[in-house]
């Protein structure tokens, strides 16, 4: 018999890590792709303001609102019966502090469905981090490549490559991970790191380590949608894989469409209704 499969906890995920299980995290912007990645058995759904740019079509993040990202993380929320949602908080959504951080999460969970949220940043952060989980808010953290800080790094570069407390330096990196933890994180995202760098705090800290461009050593790994489907036909990062070429079907299928449309193929009698006989819609 088929076991039954239950909702993903934020302790399952400790859980994991602990169990040596790899977590897999994919973003989702809606219900439809939620319920596929759902069904696909990911155990975290990351309702990410790169909204902003592969769904949106921005350059940056940066312009992402509040608004929006409970409005989608609604949409996830509800074609996630097994996967934990987790919310992004967009830029200027808790950066003023810790209580507009903690109001800006509340909406994420309770109008958005969220079970946890997620925020860039580390020592700067720490406040923040902890007035969240204090009123029992989970937060995952994000460390390494903020693209909320594009500015400050003159682009959406890897981090951590050389030496140095300054933000982007080797030694800065491990202290910003493990003020996430510290101040009460349950997960900590590291993006664009060198490997034994990830390797290090993945082994350094006792929660999980979510990768995106840091390598085989973290607890989990966690992609944007678009890249790992091919969804779009623009430039995939180099870290990113893609398992499938949708982009590229539906190209396909909608240029059919239009010959079919332009030729009078589309639609045939399978798809017409008849006058002589009352049927209903989907018959
Ligand atoms: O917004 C996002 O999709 C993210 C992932 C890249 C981790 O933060």
């Amino acid at each position: 018999m088929e076991q039954q499969r239950k909702k993903v906890t934020v302790p399952d995920v400790g859980r994991m890590k602990a169990a040596g299980e790899r977590i897999a995290m994919v973003t989702a912007y809606d219900c439809a792709f939620a319920r596929l990645l759902d069904e696909a058995g990911v155990d975290m759904l990351l309702v990410g303001d790169s909204l902003g740019m592969v769904v949106q079509g921005n350059e940056t993040t940066l312009s992402v609102t509040l608004d929006e990202m409970v409005y989608h993380t609604r949409l996830v929320s509800r074609g996630a019966p097994h996967a934990l949602v987790v919310g992004d908080l967009p830029f200027g959504s808790y950066q003023a502090g810790p209580t507009q951080g903690v109001e800006s999460a509340i909406r994420l969970v309770k109008e958005g469905g969220a079970q946890a949220v997620k925020l860039e940043g580390g020592l700067t952060m720490a406040d923040t981090i902890e007035r969240i989980a204090s009123v029992d808010i989970p937060v995952m953290g994000h460390v390494g490549l903020t693209p909320q800080s594009v500015h400050r790094m003159g682009g959406h570069r890897v981090q951590g490559r050389r030496h140095g407390h300054a933000p982007g330096g080797r030694e800065r990196v491990l202290e910003d991970a493990k003020a996430v933890e510290a101040a009460g994180a349950f997960a900590v995202v590291l993006e664009c790191i060198p490997l034994d760098l990830a390797g290090e705090i993945t082994a350094m800290l006792s929660i999980p380590t979510i990768g995106i461009g840091a390598g085989v050593h973290c607890d989990g790994q966690v992609l944007v949608l678009h890249d790992l489907i091919g969804l779009s036909n623009a430039w995939t990062p180099r870290f990113a894989k893609r398992y499938a070429e949708v982009g590229r079907e539906v190209v396909g299928a909608a240029s059919e469409y239009v010959q079919e449309v332009k030729g009078g193929v589309f639609p045939s009698e399978a798809q017409a209704f008849q006058p002589q006989k009352p049927t209903a819609v989907g018959e």
